[in-house]
């Protein structure tokens, strides 16, 4: 069989299983287990595939036709244009998540480095290595209570190059924390507790409990962080926050109670309120 002929027939499988984007899907899966590029895949397509190359192609198949996210089964995935590896401890980095990040930057534009950012709940480390990655005059630091996602962004943070201006820590939200930072962000766990298992199961199955669990309402990691955000925020400084779809009253209203004003709402792509920046009121 041909590279091409082993494109096109898991390209059929996963079509008949119903799955997105069957094509695209087939393609990623075979320049992975080819260990080539799309470039190489077009022009090597005529060639017989390897034995090793079909068997590792086709467990990866089955990984996705038993309904694995195809960037678990890439162990990537592509965030704010940079790629950020994944491991069974880490959020998969979601799109929306890019508005936290554009939020944020426009919060801090006009403030000039050197600039400290924190992130609460790093995981992957998406969050603050695009930041960073935005801003040269800043450094960071990331917190994340799973000892594997701190270890995960770190490793990030090493091969996007960004690790000099990066440090990262396990613990409990800011709870062990004493200095003061110019800007903090977080994308904290917001499904409510009741609705994790109504969640499809690409979520359910594949992405931690603990990036996803927001106790009975979805709102006890943001009373958390706006609890301890007065004494985590230098004069003037800004905490932008990721919003669950229909959480903006709801966290607003938190804000209020913990003295901050919101500088601001920012939309996703479907229009949904999906980050907020706040600063003391
Ligand atoms: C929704 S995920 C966000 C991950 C990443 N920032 C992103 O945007 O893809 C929430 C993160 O918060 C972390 N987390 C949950 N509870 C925590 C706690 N008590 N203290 C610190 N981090 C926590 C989870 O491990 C997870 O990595």
């Amino acid at each position: 069989m041909t590279r091409s002929e082993a494109v096109r027939s898991a390209a059929a499988r996963l079509r008949r299983a119903r799955l997105d984007a069957p094509e695209l899907d087939a393609r990623l899966l075979a320049q992975a287990a080819f260990g080539i590029d799309l470039a190489q895949l077009v022009a090597r397509g005529p060639d017989p595939a390897d034995p090793s190359e079909l068997a590792r192609l086709e467990e990866m198949l089955e990984r996705r036709l038993r309904g694995e996210p195809i960037d678990r089964i890439l162990g990537v995935r592509e965030f704010w244009g940079m790629p950020f590896r994944l491991t069974p401890d880490t959020l998969s980095p979601r799109p929306d998540t890019e508005t936290v990040v554009a939020a944020a930057l426009e919060a801090i534009a006009p403030r000039r480095g050197p600039l400290s950012i924190l992130d609460l709940g790093v995981g992957s480390g998406c969050l603050l290595l695009a930041l960073l990655s935005e801003r040269p005059d800043a450094w960071g630091l990331g917190v994340d209570r799973s000892p594997g996602a701190a270890a995960a962004a770190r490793a990030n943070a090493a091969a996007l190059g960004l690790l000099q201006r990066a440090s990262f820590l396990v613990g409990d939200w800011a709870a062990a924390l004493e200095r003061r930072f110019d800007l903090v962000v977080s994308n904290p766990p917001y499904i409510p507790r009741s609705e994790i298992a109504r969640l499809a199961p690409e979520v359910a199955r594949h992405d931690p409990l603990l990036a996803l669990d927001g106790g009975a309402d979805g709102l006890a990691a943001y009373a958390t962080i706006l609890q301890d955000a007065p004494r985590l925020l230098a004069e003037g400084g800004v905490l932008a926050m990721e919003l669950g779809a229909g959480q903006s009253a709801d966290v607003t209203g938190l804000a209020r109670e913990a003295g901050f004003g919101t500088l601001g709402l920012a939309d996703d792509l479907a229009g949904i309120p999906r980050a907020i920046v706040l600063s003391r009121a």
